[in-house]
């Protein structure tokens, strides 16, 4: 599906959000750019798709950084942006639940619109865990239900009715235009979504509605893992 989509994925994007896709990515690159200034920080785009973000994050970090996908025309579609753009960012083919990277080798990991796809929540935020080292952190956003439930109506009339017309449309494939809607009903609200992030050991996690609680973007820490459970004055024998 996400093949078929890839060579107008771009177009749809920027037509059926109106632009404000660009906004959400400013921001997501606004939440990290603590992590992503270090000059020695590990950053990897997950699920990069046509690297809008990653390139993003690219001209904020102005160093190499890695965009990964399983799906070839969307990474045909980074690169080609990449060599257009003179920019460093590597690429690599890779599923999102079997990462080929060491554990605690990276600093900071965004996934754009990449994580409601994963076959599985929980296996796929264990293993973005997993690769980060201590002191990274995970960045997600992702399309959720705005919590207002007069928008929230005209917003799902909208993804149901409109968007697999259009989007079908320009993308020359309207199953994914049809997919999308379903997969944000089935998705965690993003109270929930900050939950799960919690309980696979990011914390804290922090997260905001974007545009009416059409897309939410959590961030979530990993502690560098040194807790003070009181503070040393309280130890027993301690002057
Ligand atoms: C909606 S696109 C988002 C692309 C890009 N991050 C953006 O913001 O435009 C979703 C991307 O997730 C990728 N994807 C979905 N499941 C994946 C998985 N298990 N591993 C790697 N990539 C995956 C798809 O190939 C697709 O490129």
């Amino acid at each position: 599906m996400f093949g078929r989509v890839a060579p107008r994925y771009d177009l749809a994007n920027r037509l059926l959000s109106a632009n404000v896709d660009r906004y959400w990515r400013k921001r997501t690159v606004a939440r990290v750019r603590d992590v992503l200034k270090r000059p020695e920080a590990g950053v990897l785009d997950l699920a990069c798709g046509t690297g809008d973000l990653l390139i993003a994050l690219e001209h904020e970090a102005g160093r190499r950084l890695i965009g990964s996908d399983f799906c070839h025309p969307m990474l045909t579609g980074a690169w080609t942006k990449l060599h257009r753009g003179r920019l460093k960012s590597m690429l690599v083919e890779a599923d999102a639940l079997a990462l080929p990277f060491p554990d605690s080798s990276l600093d900071l990991i965004t996934i754009a619109f990449g994580y409601r796809n994963l076959a599985n929540y929980r296996a796929g935020l264990a293993e973005m865990r997993r690769v980060l080292r201590p002191g990274g952190a995970l960045a997600i956003l992702e399309f959720t239900q705005p919590p207002n439930k007069a928008f929230a109506s005209v917003y799902n009339w909208y993804c149901r009715r409109v968007l697999p017309i259009v989007g079908g449309v320009i993308s020359g494939a309207p199953e994914a235009y049809r997919y999308l809607p379903e997969s944000v009903r089935k998705f965690p609200d993003a109270p929930e979504l900050a939950r799960m992030m919690t309980e696979a050991g990011f914390s804290p996690v922090d997260w905001e509605y974007l545009t009416f609680g059409i897309a939410a973007l959590h961030v979530g820490q990993v502690g560098r893992g040194i807790r003070r459970v009181r503070p040393i004055g309280d130890w027993p024998g301690t002057p």
